[in-house]
């Protein structure tokens, strides 16, 4: 730190690491991430200050040389959110298991992390308070997965946006990820699941299998793609091809179960997007009919069949044709006494599914972080729009 604030060259990361000790009652901390760090050893290395801070915080280990001990702690810090800079996601998923372990927050909120060579394994204990984790354009494996879920024993909130790296740990069974949830199971009530859909050629909706939720006894609100509930004939016949090792057994057998067998009890809000294409949407609506149909027939003695639901949403692109291609499912929610709400999103496909329209490109969306929007940041979550590579 003293070598850093020399007079002639103050580096910017020694600046703001002294800064930060003057900001006792700080709250909220935004940071950018370099993608770099820390696969290098960070206590041989010359590593960003800022870093430093946040290793000390999470109590791994105190300040390497005594003289230049740091004793700093933000005891007001709630809310921290880190974001890698790059394409795909890239950084270290040890890093960010340190920065979980700092003993103030409750909320996380981050981009592209993912499984990476690792250069720390502290003994983990439990994160106490969080409450909120919200990972964006990240993707982890079964084992790293479980490992931070595991831990977070109080979380309430989880957002979990799969990004794409090319590498094999995109292969994530849905066994083992319904697996993994597992582990929140006591507390968490909002669950988010989705994918960064992107048109490179690697059909990422070929990688999610319809999930068994049930285990999550006290999750309420539910918003998730539609490839995490059903799996389409023709999305089955793409596993004949080269994409055979992708097959998941347990993805098949939960696409053949009804949707209420798949999801929890206690689940008031289904908000189903990201619906792939017209078999996906004629599915979902099927399923969701079957579903409803006992709680519309109060007489049929049955299992829980979401006694507790009371709203179903769905986004899709159905311009105008909105009325006649929910006229199913509004009728039969009607006699449930469930709320349904269409929300019109033609805006985010580059080949409306309904239509058969096409353009060229979807403009980029900026997303606010927290399960509803109501966590605004510097930098919102930028959604890249759809690029149309069919076209000439
Ligand atoms: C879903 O998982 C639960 C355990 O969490 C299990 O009891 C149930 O049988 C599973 N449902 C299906 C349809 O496999
Ligand atoms: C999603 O994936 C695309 C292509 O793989 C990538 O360019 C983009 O940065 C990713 N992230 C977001 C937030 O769109």
């Amino acid at each position: 730190m003293h070598k850093a604030l020399e007079p002639n060259v103050p580096r910017s990361d020694a600046l703001l690491a002294l800064l930060l000790g003057y900001l006792p009652a700080l709250e909220r901390l935004e940071i950018p991430m370099d993608s770099e760090d820390p696969p290098r050893d960070p206590f041989i290395t010359d590593w960003s200050l800022i870093e430093r801070v946040l290793i000390c915080m999470a109590g791994i280990r105190s300040m390497h040389s005594s003289e230049n001990e740091m004793t700093l702690t933000l005891p007001k810090l709630t809310h921290l959110k880190a974001d890698v800079d790059g394409n795909f996601p890239s950084a270290d998923f040890e890093w960010l298991m340190v920065l979980l372990r700092i003993p103030t927050l409750t909320h996380v909120f981050g981009t592209k992390w993912t499984n990476k060579p690792q250069w720390l394994r502290p003994a983990y204990r439990k994160f106490h308070h969080l409450i909120h984790i919200e990972l964006r354009d990240c993707t982890f494996d079964a084992i790293n997965l479980r490992r931070f879920l595991r831990l977070a024993h109080k979380l309430e909130t989880f957002v979990y946006e799969r990004g794409w790296a090319k590498r094999k740990e995109w292969v994530l069974r849905s066994a083992e990820l319904s697996n993994a949830l597992q582990y929140t199971s006591r507390t968490l009530t909002r669950l988010e699941l989705s994918f960064n859909r992107s048109a490179q050629k690697v059909y990422p909706d070929l990688y999610l299998q319809p999930l068994n939720l049930t285990g999550l006894r006290h999750l309420k609100r539910l918003r998730i793609s539609a490839g995490y509930l059903v799996q389409t004939q023709r999305k089955m016949s793409l596993f004949e091809g080269r994409y055979w090792t992708l097959i998941d057994r347990h993805g098949i057998y939960n696409s053949a179960q009804p949707l209420y067998k798949l999801l929890p009890e206690s689940l008031e809000e289904l908000h189903v997007f990201q619906i792939n294409d017209g078999p996906e949407f004629f599915l979902l609506r099927e399923k969701l009919c079957e579903s409803l149909y006992g709680r519309a027939s109060p007489f049929l003695p049955e299992d829980h069949r979401f006694e507790h639901l009371k709203e179903i949403k769905i986004e899709a692109p159905f311009e105008d044709k909105g009325l006649l291609l929910f006229q199913p499912l509004s009728a039969i929610t009607h006699r449930a006494g469930v709320k349904l709400t269409t929300i019109e999103n033609s805006a985010d496909y580059v080949r409306s599914w309904i239509t058969g329209d096409t353009k060229v490109s979807c403009a980029d969306k900026k997303i606010d972080w927290g399960f509803d929007g109501e966590i605004q940041w510097a930098h919102p979550f930028t959604r890249r729009g759809e690029v149309n590579y069919d076209l000439d």
